[in-house]
């Protein structure tokens, strides 16, 4: 019986989303909640390995169908090994990256069929969706330029055209399904997004407490 509450962090590459989960977990920490953290892909030793081609330049040929099957598989073992397990107890689960990426990144960006990576993507997660998303909204200039001097991974590698279709594809998303997800826009002082995410996260973390 499920019993906790999650929440996912999402957006274009640049964004935002492992400083506003990092002041999400310190925020809830001090709530006296108890919250698992973790991120996409990745989160489990299967998901990592999973992760390291996925990013890795050097398999620039990984097709769309691939891609979506390789993120689907990272995300499975994820929900089973973590995220399940974590609600059933009560707690808080922060993700950086959910399904709502698949969406955006392989159907939006990619070309892939809507229906299908969905569908993929409700068999992979056994029922567990997030309670609440929050998209980080970024022009995909702003995003990837404050990545600085690091290297770019396979994703950022792709065109800036890409990215741009990536950033609308999160947009209509939030606007297929309201209910779950919140635009926050996030080109602006950090204190300020995280105010905004705090006051709609803050009544659903006390109430784990
Ligand atoms: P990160 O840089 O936020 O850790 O995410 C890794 C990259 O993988 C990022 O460019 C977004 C991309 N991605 C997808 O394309 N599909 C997905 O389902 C997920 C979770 C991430």
């Amino acid at each position: 019986m499920r019993k906790g509450y999650f929440i996912t962090l999402e957006g274009p590459d640049g964004a935002g989303k492992t400083t506003q989960l990092a002041r999400l977990l310190a925020a809830a920490a001090e709530a006296g909640v108890p919250v698992v953290t973790t991120r996409e892909p990745g989160g489990t030793a299967v998901g990592d390995a999973v992760r390291g081609i996925l990013l890795d330049p050097q398999y620039g040929e990984i097709v769309p169908l691939t891609e979506a099957l390789l993120y689907a598989a990272s995300r499975a073992q994820l929900v089973q090994e973590v995220i399940k397990p974590a609600l059933t107890a009560g707690k808080l689960v922060l993700c950086d990256r959910f399904i709502d990426s698949s969406l955006a990144y392989q159907v939006y960006g990619g070309g892939l069929d809507f229906d299908f990576v969905w569908r993929t993507n409700l068999a992979a997660v056994d029922g567990c969706l997030p309670d609440k998303t929050f998209v980080l909204n970024i022009e995909p200039q702003v995003g990837l330029a404050r990545r600085g001097a690091a290297a770019a991974d396979r994703m950022e590698q792709k065109p800036l055209a890409f990215h741009q279709r990536v950033q609308q594809g999160f947009l209509q998303l939030a606007e297929r399904f309201p209910e779950r997800l919140t635009v926050v826009e996030a080109d602006r002082p950090a204190d300020e997004v995280f105010a905004e995410i705090w006051r709609q996260a803050a009544p659903h973390v006390a109430a784990l407490r």
